[in-house]
């Protein structure tokens, strides 16, 4: 992932309204609120461009305007443009338009491994299953930019009970889907595709880590992971997989696409740690998208209150 910053200057966007169907939704606001990272304002009102949604598509009311810090949303334009996604390309401001006819239905989710109830979930039941809540949290990618996004989704937490694990069960192993033939960067032989995370169990069953199936109230756009993404808001935006297809529980610790091509570089755990830095630059700062300047990165993205127990005693240059 060699760091190339955009062309386009993002702060010369402006942005337009996004015209949202006003359904309440205060389920998720009140779990929201309840894992302590409520976001400060009510209803928002920054002002948005959405493309019109698809019939039928799921329209939720966006409830924040900022994340619990206090920073404002990226526009929806800024999220939907400006995209890491290898299975399309390299160039982040190509992937929106190359992932625009990526069919993501029909699409099921297989969920097995060390687990007694092995299950195949089409992704509209596994949507039904559980309440779909908001989440406001920010992004940092391991390049260092970052990106405040409105997720909508639920925590993996749920799934994983459903499906109940052994207690072998040690790590969760995550696959991406494979489709050379509408994915032009899986042509690419430079990667062992299909593209591979995986998580530390007790990791997968923090109440932080959601698997996202919209952002800003809408089904999530194919770019952005649809329709099923992992969203692990304390580590390096890689860790984040999209278009899940395989979910597996295991004893041992998975291999990820990234610490296969560049294991000196990105290694299992990637947790945002301003005082490592990656081996070809600093990861002390970062530009918000939308930003002029660089702000200071938080350790572990400003939720260690939330995480920094998980890793207690470790070396976390070791662990990186
Ligand atoms: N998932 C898949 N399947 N393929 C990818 O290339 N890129 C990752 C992550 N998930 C990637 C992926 C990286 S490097 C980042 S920073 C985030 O997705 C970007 O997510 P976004 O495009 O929604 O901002």
């Amino acid at each position: 992932m060699a760091y190339r910053d955009p062309s386009i200057p993002w702060w010369e966007i402006t942005p337009e309204h996004l015209y949202l169907d006003r359904r309440r939704f205060m389920r998720g606001l009140a779990l929201v609120a309840g894992s302590g990272l409520l976001a400060a304002c009510g209803a928002g009102d920054r002002a948005q461009e959405a493309e019109a949604p698809a019939p039928g598509a799921q329209e939720l009311e966006v409830q924040a305007q900022t994340d619990e810090l206090g920073d404002p949303l990226n526009t929806y334009r800024e999220i939907t443009n400006y995209n890491n996604y290898y299975e399309f390309s390299t160039d982040k401001q190509a992937v929106a338009q190359m992932a625009r006819e990526f069919p993501v239905r029909p699409w099921t989710v297989t969920v097995g491994g060390l687990v007694r109830n092995p299950t195949t979930f089409d992704v509209d039941d596994l949507k039904a299953l559980f309440d779909i809540e908001e989440r406001i949290y920010r992004l940092r990618c391991v390049e260092g930019w970052s990106m405040v996004i409105p997720w909508n989704g639920f925590p993996l937490r749920k799934l994983l009970e459903k499906v109940e694990p052994l207690p072998q069960a040690k790590y969760v192993r995550f696959e991406a889907i494979h489709a050379p033939e509408q994915m032009p960067g899986q042509r690419n032989g430079f990667f062992n595709w299909p593209y591979v995370e995986g998580l530390r169990l007790d990791e997968a069953m923090h109440d932080l880590t959601i698997l996202a199936t919209g952002l800003y109230g809408k089904d999530l756009p194919p770019q952005n992971g649809a329709p099923v993404r992992l969203v692990v808001p304390w580590k390096y935006g890689f860790k984040s997989i999209k278009a899940i297809v395989k979910i597996d529980l295991v004893e041992i610790q998975p291999v990820s696409l990234w610490m296969a091509a560049a294991p000196h570089e990105y290694g299992f755990y990637a947790n945002v740690n301003p005082e490592v830095p990656h081996p070809r630059w600093s990861q002390a700062t970062e530009r918000r998208i939308g930003e002029r300047g660089r702000r200071k990165t938080l350790p572990f993205n400003g939720y260690a209150d939330q995480v920094a127990h998980l890793y207690a005693g470790m070396d976390l240059s070791k662990y990186f």
